[in-house]
Protein backbone atom coordinates (compact mmCIF):
# COMPACT_ATOMS: atom_id res chain seq x y z
CA UNK A 1 0.00 0.00 0.00
CA UNK A 2 1.16 3.26 -0.77
CA UNK A 3 2.02 5.77 2.25
CA UNK A 4 -0.19 9.24 2.02
CA UNK A 5 2.35 12.23 2.45
CA UNK A 6 1.31 15.92 2.54
CA UNK A 7 2.76 19.17 2.32
CA UNK A 8 0.96 21.98 3.93
CA UNK A 9 2.14 25.16 2.30
CA UNK A 10 3.41 25.34 -2.04
CA UNK A 11 5.98 28.13 -1.68
CA UNK A 12 9.76 27.79 -2.49
CA UNK A 13 10.29 25.25 0.26
CA UNK A 14 7.45 22.87 -0.11
CA UNK A 15 7.28 22.84 -3.74
CA UNK A 16 10.28 21.96 -5.11
CA UNK A 17 10.94 19.31 -2.12
CA UNK A 18 7.51 17.54 -2.59
CA UNK A 19 8.35 17.19 -6.59
CA UNK A 20 11.65 15.63 -5.85
CA UNK A 21 10.35 13.27 -2.76
CA UNK A 22 7.34 11.97 -5.72
CA UNK A 23 9.59 11.97 -8.41
CA UNK A 24 12.41 9.72 -6.54
CA UNK A 25 9.21 7.69 -4.02
CA UNK A 26 7.10 5.99 -6.78
CA UNK A 27 5.78 4.25 -3.08
CA UNK A 28 4.39 7.24 -2.15
CA UNK A 29 1.46 9.86 -3.09
CA UNK A 30 2.13 13.37 -2.70
CA UNK A 31 -0.34 16.01 -2.06
CA UNK A 32 0.80 19.70 -1.58
CA UNK A 33 -1.87 21.76 -0.10
CA UNK A 34 -2.13 25.79 0.65
CA UNK A 35 -4.79 27.83 1.43
CA UNK A 36 -4.14 30.30 -1.82
CA UNK A 37 -6.39 29.07 -4.57
CA UNK A 38 -4.48 31.26 -7.23
CA UNK A 39 -1.05 29.42 -6.16
CA UNK A 40 -2.49 25.82 -6.61
CA UNK A 41 -4.02 26.28 -9.40
CA UNK A 42 -0.62 27.47 -11.24
CA UNK A 43 1.02 24.10 -9.60
CA UNK A 44 -1.98 22.63 -11.58
CA UNK A 45 -1.18 24.71 -14.84
CA UNK A 46 1.48 24.86 -17.31
CA UNK A 47 2.62 28.17 -15.62
CA UNK A 48 4.29 26.79 -12.21
CA UNK A 49 4.75 29.86 -9.67
CA UNK A 50 7.73 29.54 -8.47
CA UNK A 51 10.95 29.73 -11.42
CA UNK A 52 13.74 26.77 -10.31
CA UNK A 53 15.44 25.44 -12.83
CA UNK A 54 14.98 21.27 -13.75
CA UNK A 55 11.48 21.90 -11.77
CA UNK A 56 8.76 22.20 -14.41
CA UNK A 57 10.30 18.44 -16.30
CA UNK A 58 10.01 17.32 -12.55
CA UNK A 59 6.28 18.79 -11.56
CA UNK A 60 5.29 17.75 -15.60
CA UNK A 61 6.30 14.19 -15.16
CA UNK A 62 4.80 13.26 -12.16
CA UNK A 63 1.40 15.51 -11.39
CA UNK A 64 -1.38 13.66 -11.58
CA UNK A 65 0.41 10.19 -11.30
CA UNK A 66 1.50 10.60 -7.65
CA UNK A 67 1.86 14.06 -7.03
CA UNK A 68 -1.16 16.35 -6.49
CA UNK A 69 -1.85 19.99 -5.48
CA UNK A 70 -5.52 21.03 -3.82
CA UNK A 71 -7.02 23.90 -1.70
CA UNK A 72 -8.67 21.03 0.20
CA UNK A 73 -7.08 20.66 3.50
CA UNK A 74 -9.24 18.86 5.63
CA UNK A 75 -9.38 16.29 3.28
CA UNK A 76 -5.67 16.28 2.96
CA UNK A 77 -4.96 15.90 6.52
CA UNK A 78 -7.73 13.46 6.93
CA UNK A 79 -6.15 10.99 4.06
CA UNK A 80 -2.42 11.82 5.27
CA UNK A 81 0.13 9.01 6.56
CA UNK A 82 3.09 11.90 7.10
CA UNK A 83 2.71 15.73 7.48
CA UNK A 84 5.17 18.13 6.31
CA UNK A 85 4.21 21.85 7.69
CA UNK A 86 6.09 24.20 4.79
CA UNK A 87 4.16 27.80 6.08
CA UNK A 88 5.82 30.86 5.81
CA UNK A 89 7.27 32.13 8.86
CA UNK A 90 7.89 35.25 8.67
CA UNK A 91 9.37 37.79 11.42
CA UNK A 92 6.96 39.16 13.75
CA UNK A 93 5.77 43.09 12.96
CA UNK A 94 3.73 43.53 16.36
CA UNK A 95 3.60 42.68 19.46
CA UNK A 96 6.57 41.25 21.86
CA UNK A 97 9.59 40.14 19.75
CA UNK A 98 8.50 43.06 16.64
CA UNK A 99 10.95 42.62 14.22
CA UNK A 100 13.29 39.51 15.49
CA UNK A 101 10.80 36.79 16.66
CA UNK A 102 9.09 34.62 14.40
CA UNK A 103 5.15 34.91 13.55
CA UNK A 104 4.19 31.72 14.40
CA UNK A 105 0.56 31.80 13.68
CA UNK A 106 0.68 29.98 10.90
CA UNK A 107 2.21 27.68 12.42
CA UNK A 108 -0.32 27.21 15.35
CA UNK A 109 -2.79 27.13 12.68
CA UNK A 110 -1.47 24.58 11.17
CA UNK A 111 -1.11 22.47 13.91
CA UNK A 112 -5.06 23.23 15.09
CA UNK A 113 -6.22 22.29 11.49
CA UNK A 114 -4.63 19.08 11.53
CA UNK A 115 -6.13 18.03 15.48
CA UNK A 116 -9.36 19.35 13.81
CA UNK A 117 -9.61 17.14 10.68
CA UNK A 118 -7.09 13.94 11.71
CA UNK A 119 -8.97 10.64 12.43
CA UNK A 120 -6.00 8.11 12.75
CA UNK A 121 -2.38 8.80 14.20
CA UNK A 122 0.07 10.71 12.25
CA UNK A 123 3.73 11.89 11.81
CA UNK A 124 3.92 15.60 11.74
CA UNK A 125 7.53 16.98 9.90
CA UNK A 126 8.79 20.62 10.37
CA UNK A 127 9.59 21.71 7.03
CA UNK A 128 9.58 25.65 7.82
CA UNK A 129 12.81 26.99 9.67
CA UNK A 130 11.30 27.49 12.91
CA UNK A 131 12.74 28.83 16.55
CA UNK A 132 14.25 26.53 18.72
CA UNK A 133 11.30 24.38 20.58
CA UNK A 134 8.48 25.26 18.96
CA UNK A 135 7.84 21.74 18.14
CA UNK A 136 7.30 21.79 21.78
CA UNK A 137 4.26 24.12 20.71
CA UNK A 138 3.03 21.80 18.25
CA UNK A 139 2.96 18.68 20.16
CA UNK A 140 1.25 20.71 23.17
CA UNK A 141 -1.58 21.54 20.47
CA UNK A 142 -1.51 17.90 19.21
CA UNK A 143 -1.81 16.22 22.11
CA UNK A 144 -4.40 18.44 23.83
CA UNK A 145 -6.61 15.95 21.68
CA UNK A 146 -9.44 13.78 23.48
CA UNK A 147 -9.90 11.82 20.19
CA UNK A 148 -7.28 9.41 21.27
CA UNK A 149 -4.84 10.05 18.73
CA UNK A 150 -0.76 9.77 18.68
CA UNK A 151 1.22 12.49 16.95
CA UNK A 152 4.82 12.35 16.96
CA UNK A 153 6.78 15.69 15.70
CA UNK A 154 9.72 15.65 14.10
CA UNK A 155 12.14 18.43 12.59
CA UNK A 156 13.92 18.24 8.96
CA UNK A 157 15.05 21.52 7.70
CA UNK A 158 15.64 22.08 4.67
CA UNK A 159 18.86 23.40 3.24
CA UNK A 160 17.94 23.66 -0.54
CA UNK A 161 19.08 27.28 -1.68
CA UNK A 162 16.77 28.68 -4.47
CA UNK A 163 17.90 28.73 -8.38
CA UNK A 164 19.55 25.50 -7.59
CA UNK A 165 16.65 23.69 -5.50
CA UNK A 166 16.50 20.59 -7.77
CA UNK A 167 20.24 19.87 -7.50
CA UNK A 168 20.89 20.40 -3.82
CA UNK A 169 17.50 18.59 -3.06
CA UNK A 170 18.86 16.26 -5.33
CA UNK A 171 22.43 15.67 -4.09
CA UNK A 172 22.37 17.01 -0.35
CA UNK A 173 25.61 17.60 1.37
CA UNK A 174 22.91 16.26 4.37
CA UNK A 175 19.46 15.77 5.70
CA UNK A 176 18.90 16.42 9.39
CA UNK A 177 15.98 14.78 10.96
CA UNK A 178 16.04 15.36 14.48
CA UNK A 179 13.41 13.43 16.91
CA UNK A 180 12.19 12.68 20.29
CA UNK A 181 14.73 10.80 22.15
CA UNK A 182 11.57 8.14 22.78
CA UNK A 183 10.64 4.40 21.42
CA UNK A 184 8.00 6.28 19.07
CA UNK A 185 10.22 9.45 18.53
CA UNK A 186 13.06 6.97 17.02
CA UNK A 187 10.10 5.46 15.11
CA UNK A 188 9.25 8.47 13.19
CA UNK A 189 12.24 9.23 12.74
CA UNK A 190 12.74 6.03 10.89
CA UNK A 191 9.92 6.61 9.18
CA UNK A 192 10.84 9.94 7.76
CA UNK A 193 14.81 8.13 6.58
CA UNK A 194 12.43 5.87 4.90
CA UNK A 195 11.69 8.77 2.64
CA UNK A 196 14.88 10.31 1.77
CA UNK A 197 16.42 6.73 1.66
CA UNK A 198 15.09 6.17 -1.53
CA UNK A 199 17.90 8.39 -3.16
CA UNK A 200 20.44 9.96 -0.41
CA UNK A 201 23.04 7.95 0.81
CA UNK A 202 22.21 6.73 4.19
CA UNK A 203 26.04 8.23 5.62
CA UNK A 204 24.77 11.77 4.49
CA UNK A 205 21.29 11.17 7.10
CA UNK A 206 21.89 12.51 10.17
CA UNK A 207 20.14 12.20 13.08
CA UNK A 208 19.65 14.56 16.04
CA UNK A 209 17.51 15.01 18.89
CA UNK A 210 14.73 17.78 18.04
CA UNK A 211 16.44 20.60 19.58
CA UNK A 212 19.53 20.34 17.91
CA UNK A 213 17.90 19.91 14.63
CA UNK A 214 15.94 23.05 14.97
CA UNK A 215 18.90 25.17 16.01
CA UNK A 216 20.90 23.69 13.32
CA UNK A 217 19.07 25.32 10.73
CA UNK A 218 19.59 28.68 12.17
CA UNK A 219 23.13 28.46 12.57
CA UNK A 220 24.04 27.32 9.20
CA UNK A 221 21.84 30.14 7.71
CA UNK A 222 24.15 32.62 10.67
CA UNK A 223 26.97 31.04 9.77
CA UNK A 224 26.84 31.49 5.68
CA UNK A 225 25.44 34.87 6.40
CA UNK A 226 28.31 35.84 8.50
CA UNK A 227 31.11 34.91 5.84
CA UNK A 228 29.68 37.12 3.17
CA UNK A 229 29.19 40.66 6.10
CA UNK A 230 32.78 39.24 7.01
CA UNK A 231 34.28 39.23 3.45
CA UNK A 232 31.97 42.54 2.53
CA UNK A 233 33.53 43.86 5.75
CA UNK A 234 36.41 43.82 4.55
CA UNK A 235 35.59 45.32 0.90
CA UNK A 236 35.37 48.56 2.48
CA UNK A 237 38.82 48.47 4.04
CA UNK A 238 39.88 47.10 0.50
CA UNK A 239 38.65 50.30 -1.28
CA UNK A 240 40.50 52.55 1.28
CA UNK A 241 44.28 50.28 0.93
CA UNK A 242 44.07 49.10 -2.72
CA UNK A 243 43.68 45.57 -1.68
CA UNK A 244 41.66 43.90 -4.10
CA UNK A 245 38.76 41.56 -2.15
CA UNK A 246 38.77 39.31 -4.92
CA UNK A 247 42.29 38.44 -4.55
CA UNK A 248 41.99 38.48 -0.78
CA UNK A 249 39.33 36.34 -0.38
CA UNK A 250 40.72 33.94 -3.08
CA UNK A 251 44.09 33.48 -0.98
CA UNK A 252 42.22 33.62 2.36
CA UNK A 253 40.02 30.78 1.54
CA UNK A 254 42.99 28.42 -0.28
CA UNK A 255 43.61 27.96 3.28
CA UNK A 256 41.81 24.91 3.68
CA UNK A 257 40.63 25.48 7.13
CA UNK A 258 38.28 28.91 5.71
CA UNK A 259 37.37 27.02 2.18
CA UNK A 260 36.17 29.26 -1.05
CA UNK A 261 33.15 29.53 -0.80
CA UNK A 262 30.76 32.18 0.25
CA UNK A 263 33.14 34.58 0.23
CA UNK A 264 32.05 36.92 -2.81
CA UNK A 265 31.89 40.37 -1.67
CA UNK A 266 29.17 41.72 -3.26
CA UNK A 267 26.25 44.98 -2.38
CA UNK A 268 24.76 42.13 0.33
CA UNK A 269 22.83 39.45 0.70
CA UNK A 270 19.29 39.29 0.57
CA UNK A 271 16.50 35.88 0.27
CA UNK A 272 13.89 34.83 2.81
CA UNK A 273 16.25 32.82 4.91
CA UNK A 274 19.28 34.60 5.87
CA UNK A 275 18.16 38.14 7.98
CA UNK A 276 14.74 36.26 9.32
CA UNK A 277 16.87 33.39 10.98
CA UNK A 278 19.84 35.88 12.39
CA UNK A 279 17.19 37.67 13.89
CA UNK A 280 15.29 34.72 14.95
CA UNK A 281 18.37 33.59 16.34
CA UNK A 282 19.13 37.16 18.24
CA UNK A 283 15.38 37.11 20.13
CA UNK A 284 16.09 33.68 20.98
CA UNK A 285 19.31 35.12 22.66
CA UNK A 286 17.95 38.04 24.58
CA UNK A 287 15.41 35.77 25.62
CA UNK A 288 17.88 33.73 27.50
CA UNK A 289 19.98 36.68 28.75
CA UNK A 290 22.39 36.39 26.71
CA UNK A 291 22.75 40.02 25.36
CA UNK A 292 26.92 39.71 24.09
CA UNK A 293 25.49 36.78 21.87
CA UNK A 294 22.53 38.35 20.38
CA UNK A 295 24.82 41.37 20.03
CA UNK A 296 27.67 39.15 18.18
CA UNK A 297 25.23 37.90 15.42
CA UNK A 298 23.08 41.26 14.91
CA UNK A 299 25.99 42.57 13.71
CA UNK A 300 26.16 40.53 10.64
CA UNK A 301 22.87 41.95 9.65
CA UNK A 302 24.53 45.32 10.34
CA UNK A 303 26.88 44.90 8.22
CA UNK A 304 24.57 43.63 5.19
CA UNK A 305 22.87 47.25 5.86
CA UNK A 306 25.95 49.40 5.69
CA UNK A 307 27.08 46.97 2.56
CA UNK A 308 24.31 48.32 0.61
CA UNK A 309 24.08 52.00 1.89
CA UNK A 310 27.62 51.99 1.30
CA UNK A 311 27.37 51.57 -2.48
CA UNK A 312 24.69 53.80 -3.26
CA UNK A 313 26.86 56.34 -1.23
CA UNK A 314 29.65 55.74 -3.16
CA UNK A 315 27.84 56.28 -6.57
CA UNK A 316 26.50 59.24 -4.65
CA UNK A 317 30.37 60.22 -4.43
CA UNK A 318 31.73 59.05 -8.04
CA UNK A 319 28.00 61.01 -9.98
CA UNK A 320 29.40 64.94 -8.42
CA UNK A 321 27.31 63.79 -5.33
CA UNK A 322 23.90 64.40 -7.30
CA UNK A 323 21.96 61.91 -9.13
CA UNK A 324 18.98 63.86 -9.44
CA UNK A 325 17.35 63.52 -11.91
CA UNK A 326 19.92 61.43 -13.55
CA UNK A 327 18.77 57.92 -15.66
CA UNK A 328 20.49 54.49 -14.01
CA UNK A 329 19.86 51.61 -15.26
CA UNK A 330 19.24 49.11 -12.26
CA UNK A 331 20.19 45.52 -13.98
CA UNK A 332 19.12 42.89 -11.99
CA UNK A 333 16.43 43.19 -9.21
CA UNK A 334 16.18 39.20 -7.85
CA UNK A 335 18.48 38.40 -4.40
CA UNK A 336 20.71 36.19 -6.46
CA UNK A 337 20.59 34.95 -10.03
CA UNK A 338 18.26 32.20 -11.47
CA UNK A 339 15.46 33.15 -9.65
CA UNK A 340 12.54 35.57 -9.82
CA UNK A 341 12.54 36.10 -5.94
CA UNK A 342 13.14 39.64 -4.86
CA UNK A 343 12.58 39.10 -0.37
CA UNK A 344 15.31 41.25 1.26
CA UNK A 345 16.79 41.56 -2.26
CA UNK A 346 19.59 44.22 -1.81
CA UNK A 347 18.13 46.01 -4.89
CA UNK A 348 15.18 46.90 -3.07
CA UNK A 349 17.52 49.00 -0.21
CA UNK A 350 19.80 50.68 -3.62
CA UNK A 351 16.63 51.48 -5.40
CA UNK A 352 15.15 53.13 -2.26
CA UNK A 353 18.02 54.99 -1.47
CA UNK A 354 18.62 56.09 -4.80
CA UNK A 355 14.75 57.79 -5.52
CA UNK A 356 15.37 59.23 -2.03
CA UNK A 357 17.89 61.23 -4.17
CA UNK A 358 15.56 61.42 -7.04
CA UNK A 359 17.40 59.38 -9.85
CA UNK A 360 15.30 57.93 -12.32
CA UNK A 361 15.28 54.43 -12.42
CA UNK A 362 15.29 52.03 -15.18
CA UNK A 363 15.16 48.66 -14.05
CA UNK A 364 15.55 44.74 -15.40
CA UNK A 365 15.50 41.65 -14.34
CA UNK A 366 15.03 38.50 -16.62
CA UNK A 367 13.16 37.15 -13.86
CA UNK A 368 11.83 39.53 -11.51
CA UNK A 369 10.11 42.05 -13.07
CA UNK A 370 6.28 41.39 -11.57
CA UNK A 371 8.09 41.01 -7.89
CA UNK A 372 10.01 44.51 -8.82
CA UNK A 373 7.02 46.11 -9.54
CA UNK A 374 5.01 45.38 -6.16
CA UNK A 375 8.35 46.08 -3.87
CA UNK A 376 8.12 49.44 -5.39
CA UNK A 377 4.70 49.79 -5.54
CA UNK A 378 4.83 52.60 -2.96
CA UNK A 379 7.47 54.40 -3.72
CA UNK A 380 7.24 57.67 -5.25
CA UNK A 381 9.47 58.97 -7.79
CA UNK A 382 10.59 58.25 -11.62
CA UNK A 383 10.41 54.47 -11.64
CA UNK A 384 10.47 52.56 -15.40
CA UNK A 385 10.22 48.70 -15.80
CA UNK A 386 11.86 48.33 -18.99
CA UNK A 387 11.52 44.79 -20.92
CA UNK A 388 15.53 44.29 -21.70
CA UNK A 389 18.91 45.30 -20.40
CA UNK A 390 19.57 48.04 -23.81
CA UNK A 391 16.25 49.33 -22.86
CA UNK A 392 16.98 50.44 -19.66
CA UNK A 393 20.77 51.47 -20.50
CA UNK A 394 19.81 53.45 -23.51
CA UNK A 395 20.06 57.24 -22.17
CA UNK A 396 21.56 56.61 -18.80
CA UNK A 397 23.93 57.99 -16.96
CA UNK A 398 24.75 54.57 -14.99
CA UNK A 399 25.09 51.02 -14.93
CA UNK A 400 24.59 49.69 -11.21
CA UNK A 401 24.69 45.69 -11.73
CA UNK A 402 22.80 44.45 -8.56
CA UNK A 403 21.76 40.71 -9.33
CA UNK A 404 24.64 38.47 -10.98
CA UNK A 405 22.82 36.92 -13.90
CA UNK A 406 24.68 35.61 -16.19
CA UNK A 407 23.14 37.80 -19.35
CA UNK A 408 25.26 40.87 -18.06
CA UNK A 409 28.32 39.31 -18.60
CA UNK A 410 27.01 38.54 -21.91
CA UNK A 411 25.78 42.25 -23.15
CA UNK A 412 27.45 44.03 -25.66
CA UNK A 413 28.70 46.98 -23.69
CA UNK A 414 30.46 48.64 -26.88
CA UNK A 415 27.16 49.42 -28.30
CA UNK A 416 25.77 49.93 -24.34
CA UNK A 417 28.27 52.70 -24.14
CA UNK A 418 27.37 54.78 -27.13
CA UNK A 419 23.15 55.01 -25.92
CA UNK A 420 24.28 56.61 -22.67
CA UNK A 421 24.87 60.01 -21.09
CA UNK A 422 29.32 60.83 -20.80
CA UNK A 423 30.78 60.06 -18.19
CA UNK A 424 28.91 56.76 -18.50
CA UNK A 425 29.48 54.94 -15.33
CA UNK A 426 29.14 51.30 -14.09
CA UNK A 427 28.68 50.22 -10.66
CA UNK A 428 29.26 46.64 -10.23
CA UNK A 429 27.53 45.59 -7.44
CA UNK A 430 28.22 41.93 -7.86
CA UNK A 431 32.20 42.04 -9.41
CA UNK A 432 31.11 39.70 -12.37
CA UNK A 433 31.91 42.33 -15.10
CA UNK A 434 35.67 42.51 -16.63
CA UNK A 435 36.48 45.70 -15.24
CA UNK A 436 39.48 46.40 -17.17
CA UNK A 437 37.97 45.93 -20.46
CA UNK A 438 35.07 48.43 -19.28
CA UNK A 439 37.25 50.68 -18.65
CA UNK A 440 38.92 50.62 -22.13
CA UNK A 441 35.45 50.96 -23.66
CA UNK A 442 35.15 54.54 -21.98
CA UNK A 443 33.33 53.69 -19.18
CA UNK A 444 33.95 54.52 -15.26
CA UNK A 445 34.08 51.58 -13.32
CA UNK A 446 33.40 51.09 -9.73
CA UNK A 447 32.99 47.68 -7.81
CA UNK A 448 33.17 46.15 -4.86
CA UNK A 449 36.52 45.95 -2.83
CA UNK A 450 38.39 47.15 -5.91
CA UNK A 451 40.31 50.11 -6.89
CA UNK A 452 37.32 52.03 -9.07
CA UNK A 453 39.01 52.71 -12.81
CA UNK A 454 38.34 55.83 -13.89
CA UNK A 455 39.23 58.14 -16.52
CA UNK A 456 39.63 61.43 -14.30
CA UNK A 457 43.29 62.08 -13.58
CA UNK A 458 44.10 62.52 -10.27
CA UNK A 459 40.82 61.90 -8.87
CA UNK A 460 40.67 59.47 -6.30
CA UNK A 461 37.02 58.38 -4.72
C1 LIG B 1 19.97 30.23 1.86
C2 LIG B 1 20.85 29.03 2.26
O1 LIG B 1 21.96 28.94 1.37
C3 LIG B 1 20.03 27.76 2.24
O2 LIG B 1 20.81 26.67 2.70
C4 LIG B 1 18.82 27.93 3.13
O3 LIG B 1 18.00 26.79 3.11
C5 LIG B 1 18.02 29.15 2.73
O4 LIG B 1 18.84 30.32 2.70
P1 LIG B 1 19.08 31.24 -0.44
O5 LIG B 1 18.52 32.35 0.38
O6 LIG B 1 18.21 30.60 -1.45
O7 LIG B 1 19.58 30.06 0.51
O8 LIG B 1 20.35 31.81 -1.22
P2 LIG B 1 21.96 31.78 -1.07
O9 LIG B 1 22.53 31.15 -2.28
O10 LIG B 1 22.39 31.27 0.22
O11 LIG B 1 22.29 33.34 -1.18
C6 LIG B 1 21.86 34.28 -0.21
C7 LIG B 1 22.33 35.67 -0.55
O12 LIG B 1 23.73 35.82 -0.36
C8 LIG B 1 22.09 36.10 -2.00
O13 LIG B 1 21.64 37.43 -2.03
C9 LIG B 1 23.46 35.95 -2.64
O14 LIG B 1 23.59 36.74 -3.77
C10 LIG B 1 24.35 36.39 -1.51
N1 LIG B 1 25.72 35.87 -1.58
C11 LIG B 1 25.97 34.53 -1.58
C12 LIG B 1 26.80 36.77 -1.59
O15 LIG B 1 26.60 37.99 -1.58
N2 LIG B 1 28.07 36.27 -1.61
C13 LIG B 1 28.34 34.94 -1.61
O16 LIG B 1 29.53 34.58 -1.61
C14 LIG B 1 27.26 34.04 -1.60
Amino acid sequence: MKKQILCIGAGYVGGPTMAVIADRCPDYVVTVVDINEQRIAAWNSDQLPIYEPGLDEIVFRCRGKNLFYSTDIPNGIRNADIIFVSVNTPTKTFGAGEGHAANLQFVEKTARSILEYSQSDKIIVEKSTLPVRTAQTIQRILHSNNKGLKFQVVSNPEFLAEGTAISDLNNPDRVLIGGMETEEGRQAVEEIISIYANWVPREKIITTNLWSSELTKLVSNAMLAQRISSVNSISALCEKTEANVNEVAEAAGLDSRIGPKFLRASLGFGGSCFKKDILNLVYLCRYYNLPEVADYWESVVKINDYQATRFVRNILQAMFNTVADKRIAILGFAFKANTGDTRESPAISVCKQLLEEHAALAIYDPKAMENAKLDLANEKGNIEFCSSAEEAVRGAHGIVIATEWQEFTQLDYEALFRTMQKPAFIFDGRNILPHKKLFEIGFDVYSIGQKPLTHFQGIVV
